[in-house]
């Protein structure tokens, strides 16, 4: 049996332990793990390779991907499909298993659809708004890398009586800049999810800073640029004219991406990985094509359809939690 593995859209920690054990474990069952490299643009050009232990030696704790990633217009059209299916032939792959986001799924779903390439995909983004799952490979590497960022950002803000905004990634999603805020302390936390409520904030803060309060923490979701909320300078703008405080903002960026690997990215990288290689060995996969989803710390085996037939929301409770500070 021969499966291949391939990493797709934005990168993040923990690919790079579930290339690892997949290819651990591949060898220990017998079977010849492939590796696709630059995601789906190099399943279109054929860029596969036969694993060696030697590929995935010392990898563990690297961040990003080994074996590289992509976003793929090409791969929109038959006719690169069906490239890519002829080149998976020469190595008599089957079977793919595919970390990335739901766009990626949908991208193999109708590979399969096309040529009945059976798959598996693992939900991987630090987005972490994939439907049906409570996590995503990478979050909590990302957030601790936030936590980090904050943390140092906090010390310099408060020697200097000033506010801070920090904006994290997420695209529309305010999963990161929540838990952030909760986790880190922060005194305003902005988010599309979450409905706040500008003048109670300021009403707040102007009664802390006179009480005595020194320094201000605002977490900012990077989905707030639209319309739809206080965008990261809106909100600098009406910290220093409406509120009175000197303000810097901080926009993590692509740093958030990075970075070694937590030791739950790792493990819940060898989880999901070895699940999903049962599931194809034992040729449970009857329809072709199924997500893996963490689910009430449980894994469990989902459709597509499934993954795409909502848009992912925040838990409620979690919600809740933020409420202190948007108001
Ligand atoms: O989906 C992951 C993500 O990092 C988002 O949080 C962000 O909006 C986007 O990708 C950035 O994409 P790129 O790497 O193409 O700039």
């Amino acid at each position: 049996m021969a499966i291949a593995i391939m990493t797709s859209g934005g990168d993040c920690a923990g690919m790079n332990p579930a290339i690892k054990q997949f290819v651990d474990y591949c060898f220990s069952k017998d079977i010849k793990p492939y590796l696709i490299y630059d995601g789906l643009e190099g399943l279109i050009d054929g860029d596969i390779k036969l694993a060696t232990y030697e590929d995935v030696a010392g990898i563990m704790h690297e961040g990003g991907t080994k074996i590289r990633s992509s976003r793929s217009k090409r791969f929109f059209e038959y006719k690169f499909r069906e490239q890519a299916f002829n080149y998976l032939q020469q190595y008599n792959i089957d079977k793919i298993i595919i970390l990335g986001g739901d766009g990626s799924f949908r991208a193999l779903n109708q590979f399969h659809k096309d040529f009945g390439v059976n798959f598996v995909g693992i939900p991987a983004t630090i987005d972490n708004d994939i439907f049906g799952t409570d996590y995503c490979l990478g979050v909590d590497t990302a957030l601790n890398v936030i936590r980090q960022a904050t943390d140092a950002v906090r010390d310099t803000s408060a020697s200097f009586k000033r506010a801070c905004v920090i904006e994290t990634m997420g695209r529309d999603c305010g999963y990161l800049a929540l838990v952030s805020a909760i986790t880190c302390g922060a005194e305003i936390c902005i988010i599309p999810e979450l409905d706040y409520n500008l003048d109670a904030i300021g009403k707040r803060l102007k009664k802390e800073l006179a009480e005595g309060r020194k320094y201000i923490v605002c977490i900012v979701a990077e989905g707030c640029s639209s319309d739809k909320c206080t965008s990261t300078n809106e909100l600098v703008s009406w910290l220093e004219h409406d509120i009175g405080i000197e303000t810097r903002a901080t926009i993590l960026g692509h740093v958030q991406r990075g970075g070694n690997p937590t030791v739950f990215d790792r493990l819940m990288a060898s989880e999901f990985v070895t699940y999903a290689i049962e599931r194809l060995m034992d040729n449970k996969n009857e329809d072709g094509g199924s997500v893996i989803i963490y689910k009430k710390s449980e894994f469990e085996f989902v459709s597509i359809d499934y993954v795409n037939s909502q848009k992912y929301e925040i838990r409620k409770d979690l919600l809740e939690l933020a409420k202190r500070i948007v108001n």
